[in-house]
């Protein structure tokens, strides 16, 4: 039994669809998420900058020595997952390989998408992984950088124009590459899964890369020996932009009240 938080960090509030899925999964568990809200969008970032920003949120999380940390965010995922395991002592999960290998099981006609931010297209880290899966895999792989601007400007709600207009834009070409699965490689995105749904057509699976990812780890956390074994755990949140932001549109997305967000300063890490 071991009753130490996980940690879970993403650049904004696409990082609660791991956190939620994680939640519902062990509700025993304590949780601490950090939102890097200040510095949202981190897809249009060069590796660098996000190796930089990733190391600082994993430095903030470990103040509160988790026991484990969920990277809910595929941009650091693709480009800073190698850094951060190397450097910590401790379990640090990414969303990319639990994503790939859902994605290899569901596909039918072995024809992927995956449409994520520019800086995880750009780095190859899904195409790569989910065509180390099996060498018959067909992937398209698609940049959405306004989905997640989008997102966090409160744009997920159903019927939005705007999020529509970006939607049939960035999905013509998976559409017509016939893809009959398609992994949201950012967190951001099954906040915009209804929309995307719609436009991909009732056929194409869709994979949540936070859920699959969530799947995977409270397995090996479990296997590990490392799980609270409580009825009941707690989760604060963290961000380092405007708190009062940050609490509406994750209460809107939860569907319950996130009313205590606490603001970091990161720069501090
Ligand atoms: N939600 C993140 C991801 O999964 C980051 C998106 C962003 O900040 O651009 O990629």
């Amino acid at each position: 039994m071991d009753t130490r938080p996980i940690g879970v960090f993403d650049s904004g509030l696409g990082g609660l669809t791991g956190l939620a899925a994680l939640r519902r999964l062990l509700p025993g568990e304590d949780f601490v998420f950090f939102g890097d809200t200040a510095r949202v969008p981190y897809g249009a970032r060069d590796r660098d900058t996000l190796v930089r920003f990733a190391r600082q949120d994993v430095a903030f999380l470990r103040t509160f020595a988790p026991k484990a940390i969920l990277v809910s965010c595929g941009t650091v995922s693709a480009n800073a997952l190698d850094v951060l395991q190397e450097e910590n002592d401790l379990p640090i999960y990414g969303v990319i390989d639990a994503a790939a290998r859902a994605a290899a099981a569901g596909t039918r006609r072995g024809k992927v998408g995956v449409i994520a931010t520019e800086a995880s297209i750009r780095s190859g880290a899904f195409q790569g992984a989910i065509a180390a899966q099996s060498p018959t895999l067909e992937v398209t792989a698609q940049a959405c950088p306004r989905f997640v601007p989008l997102v966090e400007s409160g744009h997920f709600l159903p019927g939005d124009s705007l999020a529509r207009q970006a939607a049939l834009e960035y999905l013509e070409p998976v559409r017509r590459a016939g893809v009959d699965t398609l992994v949201l490689g950012c967190t951001h995105y099954p906040l915009l899964a209804n929309l995307i749904s719609e436009v991909m057509g009732p056929a194409v699976t869709l994979i949540d890369v936070g859920a699959v990812t969530a799947q995977a780890m409270a397995g090996e956390l479990k296997g590990r020996g490392l799980l609270a074994e409580r009825a009941q755990g707690s989760c604060r949140y963290f961000v380092s932009g405007p708190t009062q932001t940050f609490a509406d549109l994750a209460s809107t997305f939860l569907g319950e009240p996130v009313d205590r967000v606490e603001q970091v300063d990161i720069e501090r890490y």
